[in-house]
């Protein structure tokens, strides 16, 4: 099935949950004989470009992977520049997040967030607590692998606690001690990653498992709403089987996945 444009897509058809890996910051300024932060602040006009036409469009939760735990081995320049930017970012969008319903929320190893930035965007989810409309979620110090790590540690603290038997230990019980557990986020219907790269790169390793991925050769800076539209409509165009067959799909028997 193929649809050309948002307008003509019935709305059960579109991603409850978008997932974006925005790479090709450092990239998109070398190519201009810019520095790579450079990169990184036009990349905030295209996280502004892409919260906004999201929320017209009438997505749920979109997640936007900002730094990974491997950023902060990048030079110290370019981590402290990251986290000032960011730091701007949840400061100078607040009234427009709010008055959208857009509401903030940040998944990751937030302890290691410096103090400065952190209550900046703490203030930022407090003011957009009550918004409804989209979940926008930003994954800072991020790591998919330590995330898994993190809910094992905790089951096994509860199984040694004897408030959880080794058999009680499933899928679901994983699912619910992940940083997405919170918000009760949906695993993501559709990943896009920009600048070419067919990796994961340690983004929502557990969540991914069924996701559409969409590979966009655009570089993050110049991504806007035509590139999440096409992103939208390649994935609507998509038939999700979830491990059955083409049929059972078709017959409406979408309960059970292999
Ligand atoms: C990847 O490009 C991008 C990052 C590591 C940082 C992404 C951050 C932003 C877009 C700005 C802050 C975000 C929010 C949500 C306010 P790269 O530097 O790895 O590019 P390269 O692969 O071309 O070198």
């Amino acid at each position: 099935m193929t649809f050309d444009s948002i307008q003509d897509l019935p709305p059960e058809r579109l991603p409850r949950h978008i997932a974006v890996i925005m790479d090709g910051n450092g990239r998109w300024a070398k190519q201009r004989r810019k520095n790579r932060l450079f990169g990184h602040s036009n990349g905030i006009d295209a996280v502004r470009r892409t919260v906004r036409e999201s929320h017209k469009i009438g997505i749920r939760c979109l997640t936007l992977y900002a730094f990974s735990t491997e950023n902060w081995k990048r030079p110290a320049t370019e981590v402290a520049g990251l986290w000032r930017l960011l730091k701007s970012y949840v400061q100078k969008e607040l009234p427009e997040l709010r008055d959208n319903g857009v509401r903030l929320n940040v998944i990751g190893d937030v302890e290691r967030i410096p103090g400065h930035v952190r209550e900046a965007i703490d203030f930022t989810i407090r003011e957009t607590a009550r918004g409804e409309k989209m979940l926008l979620t930003i994954c800072l110090s991020y790591s998919g692998r330590d995330e898994i790590v993190r809910a094992c540690r905790q089951i096994a603290q509860e199984v040694a606690d004897g408030r959880m038997t080794p058999g009680q230990v499933d899928e679901a019980a994983i699912t619910g001690r992940l940083y997405t557990a919170r918000h009760e986020i949906p695993d993501p219907d559709l990943m896009i990653r920009t600048s070419g790269e067919f990796r994961i790169s340690n983004f929502l390793l557990w969540q991914l498992a069924y996701s559409e991925i969409h590979v966009t050769p655009t570089l993050w800076p110049d991504f806007g709403p035509e590139d999440l539209h096409k992103a939208i409509l390649d994935y609507a165009g998509r038939e999700r089987r979830f491990g059955m067959t083409g049929d059972q799909i078709q017959s409406g028997q979408t309960k059970s996945r292999g």
